[in-house]
């Protein structure tokens, strides 16, 4: 035994951090963000939309006594990203944490996809996940320490039954590998980066047309037979943000019910 003060909870503890959530309007990255806060982070919450997303995630962080900033921009802009990391800093504090929650879905057999289906989403499914790893990480490692947690999919392992997203798949797949390569790159500078690959969760996203007749299916189709809550995806991210992971870097987090074990 090395250390016998060291305070088991404490390592959850995310007081003093700053956090920076993207796709923190709706679903997992909102819940996720709302549970930093509960932790004791700061939160800078960005999203596209243009409903009250953010500004309902802002009243529950601010709720927890925590401080909240909505940035609304897209997660394709490298420009909109450096000025969201350097408002977060200026209005939050040095930002050590990042959630990259930020995505689309959708389906179409492949050999009738066009172009730009395939483009858009891989513009914001992976090409987002690097500018905004990118973005965070440069402020990081002037500070010499941050932890990173890229939100991938069990689509990025397996694929799944039914539906017909060769695009999404590879853009998850992506994310995984991708995030493994940025951990390597930063490993000796402080900054750790991991995924987290949820299995079906119940969010708006799997309200889109061809996903509500599949619910059922999803929930058959899960060892633990039914879907995940939003709410579930919370312990991960804290423990893959907190010094409870402190040695854990490059690992990807399913976090899918069993569903990758059948
Ligand atoms: N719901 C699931 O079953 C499931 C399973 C595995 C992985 N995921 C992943 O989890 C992440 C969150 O999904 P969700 O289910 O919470 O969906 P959601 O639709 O509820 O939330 C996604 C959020 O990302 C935002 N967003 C989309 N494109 C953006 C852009 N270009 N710039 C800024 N914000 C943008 C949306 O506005 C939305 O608020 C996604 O990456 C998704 O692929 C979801």
């Amino acid at each position: 035994m090395s250390d016998i003060t060291l305070n088991a909870p404490k390592l959850f503890d995310l007081t003093g951090h700053v956090a920076l959530v993207t796709g923190a309007g709706s679903g997992i990255g909102q819940r996720i963000a709302i549970g930093l806060a509960q932790c004791g982070a700061d939160v800078a919450l960005l999203d596209r939309r243009t409903d009250d997303g953010l500004a309902m995630t802002a009243r529950h962080i601010q709720a927890a006594g925590r401080r909240a900033i909505e940035i609304a921009a897209d997660v394709t802009s490298k420009t909109s990203l450096a000025d969201a990391v350097s408002r977060t800093e200026a209005e939050l504090g040095n930002l050590s944490l990042a959630v990259n929650a930020a995505g689309i879905a959708n389906a179409n057999p492949a050999e009738d996809m066009d172009e730009d289906q395939y483009q858009t989403l891989m513009d914001i499914n992976l090409k987002g996940v690097f500018l905004s790893s990118q973005a965070e990480a440069r402020a990081m490692l002037k500070h010499g320490r941050g932890s990173i947690v890229n939100i991938a999919s069990m689509s990025g392992v397996i694929v799944n039954r039914g539906l017909s997203q060769a695009h999404y798949n590879a853009s998850k797949a992506g994310v995984i590998h991708m995030s493994k390569s940025m951990a390597m790159e930063w490993v000796d500078r402080g900054i750790r980066v991991n995924t987290i690959s949820p299995g079906y969760t119940a969010t708006p996203m799997n309200t889109r047309p061809e996903m509500v007749h599949q619910t059922k299916l999803f929930e058959e189709q899960t060892p633990m037979q039914r879907m995940a809550k939003v709410d579930e995806m919370v312990g991960p991210a804290v423990f893959l943000l907190s010094d409870a992971a402190s040695f854990v870097t490059g690992v990807d987090l399913l976090v899918d019910g069993g569903f990758c074990c059948w």
